[in-house]
């Protein structure tokens, strides 16, 4: 139940409080499976490095350029390269190419529609299939990155090295444990969202956070207030 409405609180402040971004609108609205997949895949990869303000442009200009993955295999590396430049991490780029020239020659162009075989495509890791199969594909699959990793060791209060297997592992068990069944792309999205915008490295905006309630960390913060302000 505390779990029902720490989804809801957290899905209503996205509803609210949203960026309007491109492959957003796309995940949405396009009717072609295959289309949606491959935008957010796109965008995904991009995301991976890059803040999202500099990626809205590349992701445009890519997308006008090649709108399907078939598009996409039948260019050339350079000139993926091309676009990549100024992204920085140009393997990204790389393995994206890679990605759509096996989709298209072994799958017949079909992007995998299941986080499983997402995984067995070139650049592809956890991250990349968890976002595109519940974004694009409505798979109810939670995901970690790194502002899920700062929002999740808040909520529940995991002092320990995040970066260690053992707390990823953890940390994962739980993205998958809160990830909402019946919105599980808008679920992760706005918990990266809130990991960027609200519950941000160094002073978070905890007044304004709709998980406040379920915050430990909050807690605690509160608690020593409360223990100072009685010492005065
Ligand atoms: N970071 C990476 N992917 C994202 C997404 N889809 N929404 C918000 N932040 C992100």
């Amino acid at each position: 139940n505390d779990i029902r409405l720490f989804r809801q609180q957290i899905l209503d402040w996205y509803d609210q409080s949203k960026r309007e971004l491109p492959w957003r609108t796309v995940a949405l609205t396009e009717p072609d499976i295959n289309i949606r997949t491959y935008a957010v895949w796109v965008s995904e990869i991009m995301l991976q490095q890059t803040q999202v303000a500099t990626v809205i442009g590349y992701y445009n200009k890519w997308m006008k350029r090649w709108p399907t993955v078939q598009d996409l295999a039948a260019a050339t590396l350079e000139e993926v390269n091309q676009m990549w430049a100024g992204l920085g991490y140009y393997s990204r780029g790389k393995r994206l190419h890679e990605g759509a020239q096996k989709v298209v020659k072994e799958q017949g162009g079909k992007i995998p529609g299941t986080v499983e075989d997402l995984l067995k495509l070139p650049g592809v890791g956890r991250y990349t299939a968890g976002a595109v199969g519940s974004i694009a594909l409505g798979q109810v699959t939670g995901l970690v990155d790194g502002n899920v990793i700062r929002v999740l060791c808040r909520v529940r209060a995991i002092g320990a090295d995040s970066t260690s297997p053992t707390v990823t592992e953890v940390l994962w068990s739980i993205a998958n444990t809160l990830v909402s069944p019946e919105r599980p792309g808008d679920f992760n999205q706005a918990m990266m969202e809130l990991g960027a915008r609200v519950c941000t490295p160094k002073t978070p905006l905890c007044s304004v956070c709709p998980l406040q309630s379920h915050c430990l960390s909050y807690r605690k913060v509160c608690i020593k207030q409360e223990e100072n302000s009685t010492k005065l």
